[in-house]
């Protein structure tokens, strides 16, 4: 059997077992957009806590925000993703398909030929990334909105209200968690790119000077929380953009790339945006931006800002990706020889622990009821009764469940129960009334093996 990891397994595990779905999925699918099922919300939700905890909770000079989606159109303008947040495109006349040109081999793009079927193709044009719309009652393109494409315009156009607010003082930064769209003509490899999806964006207003110091702070922090979140750190690797690369606010930028199935990809990004966007809102707005600063004699400048930028549905596909594995646990020549584990750490798991009874019978379930109904206080639990032990440790196995708890008839008798590890399937006996500090321990414990 091929135990590799691909794409297509991925895809299929995600719809079976009810993480991403496609979206409108009964009309064909609409492309650049899925949906999160019962375990892939709870995922979901799990990453963006753990995100928000390590970023708002354990520093201290960070706060959250939760902006608006649409944004008044200038704010746009000033950003300079009017002008500049675009993607060359070139058009096939005879198929009709469209590629964005930097990704088709140079030669064919000289002799304008489609990578496809050979026909013509259009010269190169600039298309802009941003969905339009249109708010309000008329339709005549006064009411022109644009679906936010980045969260961080959110932030700085707030800066000011939440240094008023909350008396927040040079260093500090601003978290925030939420949709972003992008009209992306190359929607490939499942949710790793698509038109909408959602980000997790700090921005980290520092004294001008202070700017570098700050990046590198930020590349160590940001690489730290990725082996907290116990993903393999032989899988990621830095890569800093070459002056071709740099986005047009950027003086520096570093990406964390993960090694995907279909190779190495951009994770997450830490760029240094300088005072280029609060610069642009100050002249595009009218208004003061600058900060005073109090320590520093009221000096009065506009804050550098060192920007940290992660995807925090492309970070669900690279958890995904990286708990995957088909292991071998048996030599007798069958399918079941063979199971299929999601080693996630234990705080992302959408199902922390499993309540198993042995059987249904003599009051096993009744019991297997009780302990779920005590635990799930405390941790996502589910209940299974279903079916053979073996099998329904293999579901638990499938959607990446690290403990599972067996009541058998010595439970009954002597008020133990057995707790089985997700990913060394040994099991430990331990007495019931200790099983919620037992699995907080074993949580805080984890390592991934
Ligand atoms: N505010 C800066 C910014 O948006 P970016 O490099 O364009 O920078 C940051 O995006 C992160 O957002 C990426 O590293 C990626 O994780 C995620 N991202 C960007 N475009 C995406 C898309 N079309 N689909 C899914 N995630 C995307």
């Amino acid at each position: 059997m091929d135990n590799s990891i691909s794409m297509e397994k991925i895809v299929s595990l995600a719809k079976r077992r009810g993480f991403v779905f496609q979206s409108s999925e009964i009309y064909g699918g609409q492309a650049g957009a899925w949906d999160y099922g019962p375990m892939g919300v709870e995922l979901k939700n799990h990453i963006a806590r753990f995100w928000w905890k390590e970023m708002t909770q354990l520093h201290d000079d960070i706060v959250g925000l939760d902006a608006a989606i649409l944004m008044h159109p200038r704010v746009w303008e000033a950003s300079g993703h009017v002008e500049n947040f675009t993607d060359p495109l070139v058009d096939c006349k005879k198929c009709k398909q469209r590629f964005r040109a930097d990704q088709i081999d140079p030669d064919k793009l000289a002799r304008k030929e489609c990578p496809e079927c050979g026909g013509e193709l259009t010269d190169t044009r600039k298309f802009n990334l941003m969905f339009k719309t249109n708010i309000g009652p008329v339709d005549d393109g006064s009411g022109l909105i644009y679906l936010r494409p980045e969260t961080a315009q959110g932030i700085y156009v707030n800066y000011k209200n939440i240094v008023q607010s909350n008396r927040m003082k040079i260093p500090f930064g601003i978290a925030q968690i939420g949709k972003a769209f992008r009209n992306e003509i190359v929607t490939k490899n499942f949710i790793f790119r698509t038109c909408e999806f959602e980000q997790m964006e700090m921005q980290y207003f520092v004294k001008p000077g202070e700017d570098e110091k700050f990046f590198d702070y930020w590349r160590e922090q940001r690489w730290a929380y990725y082996a907290k979140l116990g993903v393999r750190m032989d899988k990621l690797r830095w890569h800093r953009h070459g002056p071709d690369e740099l986005a047009h606010y950027a003086k520096d930028a570093y990406d964390i790339e993960y090694e995907f199935p279909m190779g190495f990809k951009e994770l997450e990004g830490v760029h240094n945006r300088t005072n280029f966007d609060l610069n642009r809102h100050q002249e595009f707005s009218g208004k003061d931006l600058q900060y005073i600063d109090q320590d520093d004699g009221n000096a009065r400048y506009i804050p550098f800002i060192i920007e940290t930028s992660a995807g925090l549905t492309r970070q669900l596909l690279m958890v995904l990706c990286d708990a995957y594995e088909e292991q071998k646990v048996a030599d007798k020549g069958t399918d079941d020889d063979w199971r299929t584990v999601l080693h996630f750490h234990p705080t992302l798991a959408p199902i922390t622990v499993a309540v198993l009874p042995l059987m249904k019978k003599d009051g096993l379930a009744e019991l297997a009821k009780d302990i779920r109904a005590e635990l799930k206080e405390d941790f996502s639990a589910d209940y299974d009764q279903g079916g053979a032990i073996g099998r329904r440790y293999r579901r638990q196995d499938e959607v990446g469940t690290p403990f599972c708890v067996t009541i058998d008839y010595q439970s009954k008798e002597d008020g133990t129960v057995t707790v089985r590890d997700r990913d060394t399937m040994l099991q430990e006996r331990i007495a019931r009334a200790g099983l919620s500090e037992y699995l907080r321990a074993r949580i805080k414990a984890y390592k991934r093996v």
